[in-house]
């Protein structure tokens, strides 16, 4: 197999480690392990290899994103709730130079009133939310084209 084109981040946060069994009808009934897998997919084709992570916590996120700015040429980039209320992941991503997608499995602008904002939003390139596992693979390919269209 030719050598990747480049390496895309694909980060996840909170809770996203229970998808398989986290309330099914709002997340569905795929495993983060395999939606990471048709993420991974659909990156190969394009060229592209993926590294993927999931925390809890908020300072791995952050350092996470760091990290990336050295080796990815972006992130793809599931915050969970730290959608909603972490600056300090915000300021992370304005701080490195790396064009990021978020992605949501639900549509959060559908949902409970406090899941409407995003503090991330005015951080990433572009946003896509609403269509289940397709999300990441959606995420991945908006993201290749943001970055080969520079
Ligand atoms: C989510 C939406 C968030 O509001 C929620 O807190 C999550 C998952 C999604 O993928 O739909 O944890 O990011």
């Amino acid at each position: 197999m030719p050598e990747a084109k480049g390496r895309i981040l694909v980060l996840n946060g909170p809770n996203l480690n229970l998808l398989g069994t986290r309330e099914p009808t709002i997340y569905g009934s795929a495993t983060l392990a395999q939606l990471m897998e048709r993420a991974g997919a659909a990156a190969q084709r394009l060229g592209y290899a993926i590294d993927t992570k999931q925390s809890n916590d908020l300072g791995t996120m952050i350092d996470a994103v760091h990290a990336a700015a050295s080796v990815h040429v972006g992130i793809v980039l599931n915050a969970g709730a730290f959608t909603h209320y972490a600056w300090g992941l915000h300021d992370a991503l304005k701080s490195v130079n790396l064009p990021v997608v978020e992605v949501h499995l639900s549509n959060p602008a559908a949902r409970d009133p406090w899941r409407h904002e995003s503090v991330i939003a005015s951080a990433v390139v572009g946003t896509i939310a609403g269509f289940g596992a397709e999300s990441y693979v959606l995420g991945v390919e908006a993201l290749v084209r943001h970055v080969e269209s520079r």
